[in-house]
């Protein structure tokens, strides 16, 4: 059969960046080869204290049958689960006195969702999404109905020690047009692992009030969970601010459960869509969570075992990277002041990240070529084809050993063999 797309149609067709890299991911998952580094995904990393916890959660839930029944048995409001919700906005108040309402907390089956409903709710047929710090995450490359939904502002390069350095937004580069709908941005930013200071956001909040535009934050990695974020930040929102968070990095990827906290018009859209192309949403993230919300414990579960977990392997990993590389070559990291991933560059290196990856792919590391993350830009960054993002929250010996390799291929590609 000649299958015939829709023009909407046709732009999943044509996703090829972030498929052919998930693809490669899937394979070398699904050789079950042992020994292959997979420092590629994005996937949380399974911190034991959390595991138990949800398992404490699940076994507790068990023994609420009404409740069970209920979350198993009865599809969920489209906004979300009620007792959720309000579990959060009582949080959300206590900790940060935000004033905000039920109506202004909307869940979605994950927070990559969400964005593609608000993205194309927000932009698109010539109004734009800006990203102000390229590179930006590249779950937003293809989410675009319109191809060319996103517009970026490369990122100030500032070196901040020894290999060491650190994106700051261009504010002198950045110019809000008024065919642009909405800015977003990553707070711990994938793939840098940087996080915009409190007077960055505070100035791109200031501006986009003053334009009368959303700023949409994705706190997927930020505070007050998962809160895996080396350094202390203000999380802020206003009623112009799209705040999205996720349970995902919490250690529940699998129960796709995004959260969305923005003006109520907004989050009334969004049940709209939630009911129109799914009806609801799956509940059982919600179900497991509430009760941690409710008793407090959240947050210092996330304080005793996320951060410290995925600060300790990223700590250990950038003493790898210096050990390997040493002064051999030229390479430079990102700050890591959050996330799960280390931002690596290698400035000039003959035959670029491309060609990295794939040698990198034949001696069993799996990474991901830096260039899939600069999208958006009017003219190439310099950097576009010299930087990997390397998940360094993966079993220490394997990081260990993939940083070795990396580096082995790297000083190969220097020296032109
Ligand atoms: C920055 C960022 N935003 C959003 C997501 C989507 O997460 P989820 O859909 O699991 O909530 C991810 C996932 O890796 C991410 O890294």
């Amino acid at each position: 059969m000649d299958w015939k797309w829709s023009a909407h149609g046709s732009r999943f067709a044509q996703a090829s960046g972030i498929l052919e890299l998930m693809n490669d991911l899937g394979e070398a998952m699904a050789s079950g080869d042992e020994n292959l580094c997979m420092l590629g995904g994005g996937n949380p990393s399974p911190v034991p204290e959390m595991q138990a916890c949800f398992r404490d959660q699940w076994k507790a839930l068990g023994e609420r049958p009404e409740e069970l029944n209920a979350v198993l048995g009865k599809y969920d409001t489209s906004q979300g689960s009620p007792a959720f919700i309000r579990a959060l906005a009582d949080f959300l108040n206590q900790r940060y006195d935000w004033g905000i309402a039920p109506e202004n907390v909307g869940i979605c089956n994950g927070s990559q969702t969400a964005f593609y409903y608000l993205f194309n709710l927000l932009a698109g047929e010539g109004k734009k999404i800006l990203l102000p710090l390229s590179p930006e995450y590249i779950g937003y490359a293809e989410q675009g109905i319109d191809p060319e939904l996103f517009q970026s502002v490369h990122g100030k390069l500032v070196e901040t020690g020894d290999h060491l350095f650190k994106y700051h937004i261009d504010f002198e580069a950045l110019n809000i047009g008024d065919d642009v709908a909405a800015m977003a941005v990553s707070r711990p930013t994938n793939p840098t692992g940087n996080v915009l200071t409190d007077e960055e956001v505070a100035k791109l909040s200031e501006l986009a009030k003053a334009k009368g535009i959303p700023l949409m934050i994705d706190n997927a990695y930020g505070a007050p969970f998962p809160g895996i974020l080396f350094r202390e930040v203000k999380p802020i929102w206003e009623p112009h601010i799209i705040l999205s968070m996720s349970l995902s990095k919490l250690g529940l990827p699998g129960t796709r459960t995004g959260i969305v906290v923005a003006d109520a018009p907004v989050i009334e859209l969004l049940s709209s869509v939630n009911a129109v192309v799914g009806l609801a949403n799956g509940n059982v993230g919600q179900a497991l969570i509430r009760p941690l919300l409710e008793s407090g414990e959240l947050e210092g579960l996330c304080e005793k075992y996320i951060r410290p977990y995925y600060e300790s392997h990223s700590r250990q990993a950038a003493g790898w990277w210096t050990e390997a590389l040493g002064d051999s070559v030229p390479w430079m990291r990102h700050e890591a002041e959050g996330s799960m991933f280390h931002w690596v560059r290698f400035p000039g290196l003959p035959g670029g990240s491309r060609e990295l990856y794939q040698r990198l792919k034949k001696r069993g590391v799996l990474v991901i070529p830096g260039d899939a993350f600069f999208f958006g830009l009017e003219c190439p960054a310099t950097e576009q084809s010299e930087c990997i993002r390397v998940h360094t929250a993966m079993d220490p010996e394997k990081v260990k050993r993939g940083i070795g390799i990396i580096a082995e291929v790297v000083k190969e590609m220097y020296a032109g063999t």
